[in-house]
């Protein structure tokens, strides 16, 4: 078995799963409440958390699984893209508990991580096929050719999805974290209510900097009163944009080449409307949809375990001085 551990951001996690891909345990604690008074993630309270969260996290994924420490094989960590110090108390608790049992240690990059949530039991997607991955940090539109890696195709030039979703929520007063309180209170809004601009760049990069002004233009100097009652609308409208951007490029992308199927990844691949648009689009073009549950499209351990299967791990002992990495540029 793998014990996979993540602490990039702000979620606590560890995970055990099997070489064939079944999760056994995947525990996530949280730590958004810890960080809403701020309306965003404070990096040296997030790794302050970690530090105390990390050991009960492990110790409540081996009890999920019925499983103990002698049943582990192999440790697989985050080693970034991320908040450093986050990162490093998450190597460094890997280190800790491989060296102690003397296990190989897989280091796994958090995008790999994403998609290798897609390889998971049950119903894995097989290599290739064309992955929109939105989360807090990236935007990617990938050509996944093997377990292993992929191509990037896309990316977006200034924000990111999830960014805007998060950034866009503040102006309205619409809670932390963002997404998906915009997601459950669009639920009841008018997309076509505001009017806001979707940029448009040439090939398949995104840019959302432009979306999230539009939205502060249309909230500002408003009285509470007003603001109260657009919500609904302004979230709507507001995701409408972000999805329809998304949306577009994935669809831009599909019809650059021979795709036989596609799938989400990533925090706002939850996205309800994200989840409905391309399905339509798929049917149409009778494509093969992969989505993974939200659970699993936030971040978690059992993507990271995942992706560790297809990643080369260090013998012990040679980790001890392997390093976090901020941003993988
Ligand atoms: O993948 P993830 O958990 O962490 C990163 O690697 O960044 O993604 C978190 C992002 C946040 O920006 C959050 O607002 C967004 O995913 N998100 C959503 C939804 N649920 C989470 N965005 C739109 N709709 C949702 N339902
Ligand atoms: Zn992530």
């Amino acid at each position: 078995m793998i014990l996979g551990l993540e602490t990039s951001c702000d979620e606590t996690a560890a995970a055990l799963v099997t070489e064939a891909g079944e999760i056994r345990a995947n525990v996530v604690s949280s730590q958004a409440e810890l960080h809403a008074r701020y309306g965003g993630v404070v990096p040296e309270v997030a790794s302050r958390r970690h530090l105390e969260l990390v050991a009960p996290v492990v110790r409540e994924a081996l009890g999920e699984a019925g499983a103990t420490l002698e049943d582990v094989e192999t440790v697989a960590v985050t080693q970034g893209p991320g908040l450093v110090g986050a990162l490093l108390v998450g190597v460094s608790a890997a280190k800790a508990l491989a060296w102690a049992r003397g296990l190989p240690l897989a280091p796994v990059d958090h995008l790999h991580g994403h998609v290798a949530s897609l390889f998971l039991e049950p119903d894995p997607v097989e290599p290739p096929f064309l992955c929109l991955l939105a989360s807090g940090g990236h935007t990617l539109l990938l050509d996944v050719q093997d377990h292993a890696g992929y191509t990037v195709l896309g990316t977006s030039i200034d924000d990111a999805a999830g960014e805007a979703f998060d950034k866009g929520a503040r102006l309205p007063g619409l809670g932390y974290p963002g997404g998906r309180e915009i997601d459950r209170l669009a639920a009841d809004g008018d997309p076509e209510a505001f009017s806001f601009p979707v940029a448009r760049l040439d090939g398949l990069d995104f840019s959302f900097s432009g979306v999230k002004t539009a939205l502060l233009y249309a909230v500002r100097e408003k009285p509470d009163a007003w603001l109260e009652a657009a919500r609904p609308d302004l979230a709507a409208s507001y995701q409408a944009a972000v999805v329809g951007q998304l949306t577009a490029k994935l669809e831009r992308a599909l019809g650059g080449g021979e795709w036989r199927a596609v799938a989400l990844g990533g925090g706002v691949a939850a996205n309800s409307v994200l989840r409905d648009r391309t399905a339509a689009i798929c049917e149409e073009r009778e494509l093969r949809l992969k989505l993974v549950s939200r659970e699993l499209c936030t971040d978690n351990a059992a993507m990271i375990a995942s992706a560790a299967r297809y990643v080369e791990p260090l013998p012990y002992p040679g980790y001890l001085g392997l390093d976090a990495y901020a941003s993988s540029a």
